[in-house]
């Protein structure tokens, strides 16, 4: 193995992304270093390359977190981390790392957590498994941000309900997976295009976000169908305010949990005895360790017995490394219902 590898570098705030060597790291106690063959693009790669956001404090910078490819190095104390040679997913964490670019993942070889590396099934290949870590992770810090433990499992005399506003979103449709197996009755907002597939992934019913009447729609079927909606999981920019208007209707004199995906505006709208948070794992280190080592668990188990599919589907973007600038203009200009990859 050669002692530098080529790596998408951001070079200052700003971008472009500029292809360089660099040299390869030697992965720490519980780490792993991962020969990485595809990337997951999300909408943080773009804020950071454009805009800085995320605050990156090291620059030249590596970002980009998620990852698919093989475990090359285990680090001395990777007790638990898959093998050399296991296929994997993992999310790489310079976010969590001060910026420190060797856990970007817009590169050839990247650092990773042992806990933040899952095993990846022979029939999950390269480009579907990346799709997974942020979004599938995201879908289930939101569970337990409200206090909900993963291991709610509700029947359906329970009569419990989620509303999931943005389901056709990456987050989304991971979050429509989850619930289901959680046992929620789904309900999801999505364009008419992309309902069927949101139904195959679990939504019991989906409905048109553009409709001027979408609020009246979905509390109309919610009462119709008997059930409780109190909890609901807002996923894209400005679908707080019309998730409170549909649970001041459903909820009843129950307490309500709502999380927020993008980041929470300190003047948000409130609802009386509804708690609203942003979807985020714990801050402390030892919590979040902790809070991965659980989410990942809980979604190897789900992938390995194929209750949870890689989902939305890739769209494959060709250019390895150099082809990284182009993807994320694409994932910046717009998306529906599919997870921009790019080959590396
Ligand atoms: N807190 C965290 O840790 C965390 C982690 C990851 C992501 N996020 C945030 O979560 C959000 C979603 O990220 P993502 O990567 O999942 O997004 P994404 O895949 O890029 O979202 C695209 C989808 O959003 C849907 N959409 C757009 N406007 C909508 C609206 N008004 N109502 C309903 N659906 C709408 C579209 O659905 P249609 O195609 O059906 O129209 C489209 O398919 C972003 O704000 C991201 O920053 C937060």
């Amino acid at each position: 193995m050669s002692s530098t590898h080529p790596a998408a570098i951001l070079p200052q705030k700003g971008g472009p992304l500029v292809v360089k060597e660099r040299k390869t790291p030697e992965p720490g106690p519980n780490e792993i270093l991962l020969e990485i063959k595809a990337v997951a693009l999300n909408p943080m790669d773009y804020y950071q390359r454009d805009y800085g956001l995320p605050p990156i404090p090291v620059y030249p910078a590596v970002i980009g977190g998620d990852a698919s490819g093989i475990v090359v190095k285990a680090g001395s104390d990777a007790a638990t981390a898959p093998a050399p040679g296991t296929r994997v997913a993992a999310m790489a964490t310079a976010y969590w790392h001060d910026g420190l670019p060797d856990y970007g993942a817009f590169q050839k070889y990247v650092i990773a957590p042992s806990e933040k590396v899952i095993s990846i099934p022979d029939t999950i290949t390269f480009e579907d498994g990346a799709v997974i870590p942020l979004a599938a992770l995201t879908s289930l810090t939101a569970y337990t941000s409200i206090g909900m433990s993963l291991k709610t499992r509700y029947t359906p005399d329970d009569k419990q309900a989620i509303l999931i506003w943005g389901g056709a979103s990456s987050v989304g449709t991971f979050a429509v997976q989850t619930a289901r197996i959680i046992g929620f009755k789904v309900y999801v907002t999505a364009s008419p295009k992309n309902h069927d597939y949101l139904k195959q992934l679990g939504a019991h019913a989906c409905f048109d976000y553009k409709s001027d009447d979408v609020i009246s729609q979905i509390v109309e079927a919610v009462k119709k169908d008997g059930v409780h909606l109190n909890t609901a999981h807002s996923i894209v920019i400005g679908s707080l305010e019309p998730t409170l208007d549909i649970l001041k209707e459903t909820k009843g004199d129950k307490p309500a949990g709502v999380v927020y995906a993008p980041v929470l505006p300190p003047d948000h709208p409130t609802l009386d005895n509804t708690t609203i948070v942003w979807n985020y794992p714990p801050i402390d280190p030892e919590e979040r360790r902790k809070h991965m080592v659980e989410c990942f668990e809980w979604l190897a188990g789900a992938l390995k017995d194929g209750s949870v599919l890689p989902s939305p589907p890739a769209q494959v973007e060709g250019g390895g490394l150099d082809g990284l600038n182009a993807a994320l203009d694409k994932l910046k200009a717009s998306i529906s219902c599919a997870k921009i990859v790019v080959p590396i």
